[in-house]
């Protein structure tokens, strides 16, 4: 492609870009498809010679977008949101055009120190406690996964990198921890049978007197406890378990203390919601994910912790060939984590924070939060509904009842559900509680207003009254 066809292109695609985050509200939020019909429409060869970008660009018009569940959607209302914002997408088009791999510092000089910089923003910006320092993931699930590394590490006083893992290590998270921490206890080697299941209060939070009573009796029986992965936001009801009794027992047992904050983290740049850090200085590692609440396109995770020499020790590895005379005086992040390769997600999450400046997004957070509480007033104001959950940040628990046996009920809520996401004019999704089958009102995209909730709620009571 010749320079002038780039330019002509690329100015096409912005606009493009622009026109479909303004009108994305006109189309259904999740595409009626049934499985294999896009594969049907592209040919399953490669073409032998190149096409025009004319062609590309009409494909992916008819064939990908239709296919597409708009996650951009101010009706979006489903899992949790992963939002963007002009800001980030501008970003993610520079990184593609410098198209760097900042493995090492050497590799991408700016791109390493500008993330040293983000994260120490972002640590300021949630309040984390000083000298927390960090790296970005893809995800949260590789955060969490090098949180269970390193606990196994220091538990073992870092024989395991050495000869392999023997004896039963142990992991703890509540019954409402995310599957993420299941499938890092599986990779990590811990063994799914070392994972605990810690029992849950009635607001869905991990019970701390739950957790010592199953940690001595694992210590009894000769096992050996490395980690405890407490959530603050859990996925289903966005709970939040007591961080501060939970470090209290990890520090009196040398426990390593992982805080997954998926969503709910980007709630502490609220001074009002930084209640939910207490006990902070008690954890090991903290992720939270800027790519879910925080205006950044996916994927972008933040990953703290309290001692980056154990972090490093774990992970670092010193072939000849990445060698370089700076390596004593600065940060190489492939030592921080599991790939060698790395993207340059610093760069968005510095356009975005800039562009909003801090306030900016507090005020966005602010009103996603308002929504949620207005719709959850409404749900408790209804004699057909009930709230199932608490309301801590913007994800409202709900399912009609009227009365029926749960049985029924559950059966009802799911065609309710069906019904809803059927019209196309928004998408929830579902959860159990307590055996409930819950419906998910999850706020939280950057272009959600008032009216857009309101919408949703009217869609709900009326398909709920024909039901
Ligand atoms: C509490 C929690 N932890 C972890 C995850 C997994 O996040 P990721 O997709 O970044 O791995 C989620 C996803 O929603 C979550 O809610």
């Amino acid at each position: 492609m010749d320079k002038e066809k780039f330019r002509k292109f690329g100015y096409k695609f912005v606009d493009w870009v622009v026109e479909y985050l303004e009108s994305v509200e006109r189309l259904p939020v999740v595409p009626r498809l049934n499985p294999g019909e896009i594969k049907e429409q592209i040919p399953q060869s490669p073409p032998a010679h190149g096409e025009p970008m004319e062609k590309l660009f009409e494909d992916f018009r008819q064939i990908i977008v239709p296919g597409m569940t708009h996650w951009q959607h101010p009706c979006w209302f489903a899992y949790f949101p992963a939002n963007n914002s002009p800001p980030s997408v501008l970003a993610e088009l520079l990184t593609a055009g410098l198209g760097a791999q900042c493995m090492i510092w050497q590799t991408s000089p700016a791109a390493a120190e500008l993330e040293e910089v983000v994260m120490e923003w972002l640590r300021k910006m949630l309040g984390l406690p000083e000298g927390m320092e960090g790296c970005i993931h893809d995800t949260a699930s590789t955060a969490t996964l090098c949180a269970l590394l390193c606990a196994r590490e220091r538990v073992t006083g870092f024989e395991c990198n050495e000869k392999g893992l023997a004896g039963h290590l142990r992991v703890y998270a509540s019954e409402e921890a995310h599957s993420s921490i299941e499938k890092d206890v599986k990779i990590a080697g811990f063994g799914r049978r070392n994972l605990r299941y810690i029992p849950t209060d009635k607001d869905f939070a991990m019970i701390p007197m739950e957790l010592e009573r199953a940690i001595k009796e694992d210590l009894e029986a000769g096992l050996k406890p490395a980690c405890v992965v407490a959530t603050i936001g859990t996925t289903s009801s966005t709970a939040i378990d007591p961080i501060k009794e939970i470090g209290e027992i990890c520090t009196r047992y040398n426990i390593w203390l992982h805080v997954d904050a998926a969503f709910a983290g980007t709630a502490a740049i609220l001074p009002e919601r930084r209640y939910i850090l207490e006990g902070a200085e008690y954890m090991d590692s903290f992720v939270f994910n800027p790519h879910k609440w925080m205006l950044t396109n996916f994927d972008c995770s933040a990953y703290f912790v309290r001692d980056p020499g154990t972090l490093i020790r774990t992970f670092e590895i010193h072939p000849e060939y990445l060698k370089t005379g700076v390596d004593a005086n600065v940060k190489n992040f492939r030592d921080w984590g599991i790939q060698l390769g790395r993207r340059f997600r610093a760069l968005k999450l510095w356009f975005v924070i800039r562009s909003y400046g801090v306030e900016g997004i507090q005020e966005f957070l602010r009103e996603q939060i308002r929504l949620a509480d207005m719709f959850r007033q409404w749900v408790e104001g209804h004699d057909r509904f009930e709230l199932l959950a608490p309301v801590p940040f913007s994800l409202v628990c709900f399912r009609y009842n009227d009365g029926r046996s749960e049985d029924e009920l559950n059966r009802l809520n799911e065609q309710l559900l069906n019904e809803v996401n059927e019209t196309g004019e928004l998408f929830l999704t579902h959860t159990m509680l307590r055996d409930k089958y819950t419906l998910r009102m999850a706020i939280g995209q950057r272009t959600t207003q008032e009216r857009h909730v309101k919408k949703a709620w009217d869609i709900i009571l009326d398909k709920a009254q024909k039901l």
